[in-house]
């Protein structure tokens, strides 16, 4: 009888943040044995005991799903990882942060330790694959830096495997993706990856260079962001001569080579990945001898739309100084408790700047702000939040915030202004409603 060879792949995913948790849960979904690393011991400790660390739509269900179907396990050391329970990782994910540095370069100073760790503990063929926002030649660096502690000389590949995940949606996206990108630089290495990726039917497998696969995720992010700051810029243009963003961007995304997504005016983009990649990227091809101004001025349109609304604020309410400013949601996007690089930081040190007494609220990132955020107060719900407010800004589109009791909410203000930097709210009703109404690029 032909022997089947076994498809399933045993993976050891080191960092088990919102990348590695994800990612990890979702291969087990598909079938392989995972374990999830990280050296966070709080972390560990909380998945071990079935609480999930960070905020994510459908995350608790897979992963208590693939716990008790005994494919996802947890550990603290890279070594536990990739040998754990007796069962040793034929791939091992680097999924750990990436955070930029002063320069913008991004600090890859926690792969390099991963890198040396599991070059120390391999005992066989094992594929390297690196699955966080990398520069390009960072898997050259893997690959060196597990040459020098490889002293038993077990032979190994380092693959590139750019996750293009968002946060919010990113069970579904990990298993529902547009496309897999895996750079490799041999068959083995090959072969291995298809196997890991071949129970997601339907998704075309971009297979490339290490180096190729690398550039794609900062490409592919640096083009979103660009997307994301040319429609501000319309917007602005749009403010000045009457003109409706929102009219523009339909007429525009209709249009197949351009494609609706990512045409939505609002107040800049934000998150752990399109700042730091549009800098990184920008660094990396400065380093390599080429100005891309283009990304610079993406970063500029965008820093400036973030004041965009203390602008706003300032035209509606003049001098700042003393007055009650509330601001309706504090995540960089809805459906994520990530605080990480949100506009809202900028915005609040600029009306705490000018003077003004800030009210803020968000649904499921208060936590996380009150660790980032100083100086304001953090309200019980969206009604305590503006309580006397002179001016009501909305940060974020919280699904919940767009069924909001308007009456409730006039009755509560100082003053009915409202500043909408997500463009959530129709502004004829606004008005109707009695409030003084403000949003991005619409008349
Ligand atoms: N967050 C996103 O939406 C997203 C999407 C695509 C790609 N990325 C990229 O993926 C990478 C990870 O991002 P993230 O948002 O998951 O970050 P994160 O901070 O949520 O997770 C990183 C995890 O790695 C752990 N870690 C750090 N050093 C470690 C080590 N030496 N050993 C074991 N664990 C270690 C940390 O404790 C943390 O839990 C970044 O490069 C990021 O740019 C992020």
């Amino acid at each position: 009888m032909k022997k089947t060879k076994n498809e399933k792949v045993n993976i050891c995913m080191v960092g088990a943040g919102y990348v590695g948790l994800v990612s990890g849960a979702c291969l087990a979904e598909l079938g392989h044995r995972v374990v999830c690393v990280d050296n966070d011991p709080a972390k560990i400790k909380l998945l071990e005991g079935g609480v999930m660390p960070i905020y994510e739509d459908d995350l608790e269900r897979v992963v208590k799903k693939n716990v008790k179907a005994g494919r996802l396990h947890f550990a603290n050391s890279v070594k536990d990882g990739m040998h754990h329970g007796g069962h040793r990782a034929e791939a091992v994910f680097i999924a750990v942060g990436t955070p930029p540095r002063e320069d913008g370069s991004a600090d890859l100073s926690a792969i390099e330790k991963v890198s040396a760790e599991v070059a120390k503990n391999m005992t066989d063929y094992t594929i390297i694959v690196e699955k966080s926002t990398v520069p390009v030649a960072t898997c050259d660096w893997i690959d060196k830096t597990v040459k020098r502690y490889n002293k038993h000389h077990i032979p190994f590949d380092v693959a590139s495997n750019p996750e293009f995940l968002r946060e919010g949606t990113a069970v579904w996206d990990f298993l529902e993706p547009d496309r897999v990108v895996v750079g490799v630089s041999s068959k083995q290495a090959e072969a291995v990856m298809r196997r890991v990726y071949k129970p997601m039917k339907g998704a075309p497998i971009v297979v490339t260079s290490v180096k190729s696969a690398e550039l794609i995720k900062h490409a592919s992010n640096s083009f979103l962001s660009t997307k994301i700051s040319f429609i501000n810029a319309v917007a602005n243009v749009c403010e000045k001569t009457g003109a409706n963003v929102e009219d523009v961007a339909r007429g525009m995304g209709l249009d197949k080579r351009i494609g609706a997504s990512f045409l939505k005016a609002g107040i800049g983009f934000g998150g752990f990945c399109f700042p730091k990649d549009l800098e990184a990227f920008y660094w990396l091809s400065s380093q390599v001898g080429y100005d891309f101004a283009l990304l610079k001025t993406v970063k500029d349109i965008n820093e400036g739309q973030k004041l965009w609304l203390v602008k706003k604020v300032e035209e509606e309410l003049w001098n700042l100084e003393g007055k009650t400013v509330a601001l309706l949601g504090l995540a960089f996007k809805p459906e994520t408790d990530d605080m990480r690089f949100a506009p809202v930081i900028d915005i609040v040190r600029e009306l705490l700047k000018r003077g003004a007494k800030v009210r803020g609220f968000d649904p499921i990132s208060q936590e996380n702000a009150k660790k980032t955020i100083k100086g304001i107060y953090f309200a019980k719900d969206e009604y305590d939040c503006v309580k006397g407010a002179d001016c009501v800004c909305l940060v974020t589109e919280w699904k919940q915030f767009g069924k909001l009791d308007q009456k409730k909410l006039l009755a509560l203000v100082a003053h009915p202004t409202m500043v909408d930097g997500r463009n959530l709210y129709d502004p004829a009703r606004m008005r109707e409603l009695g409030w003084t109404y403000k949003s991005v690029g619409r008349p």
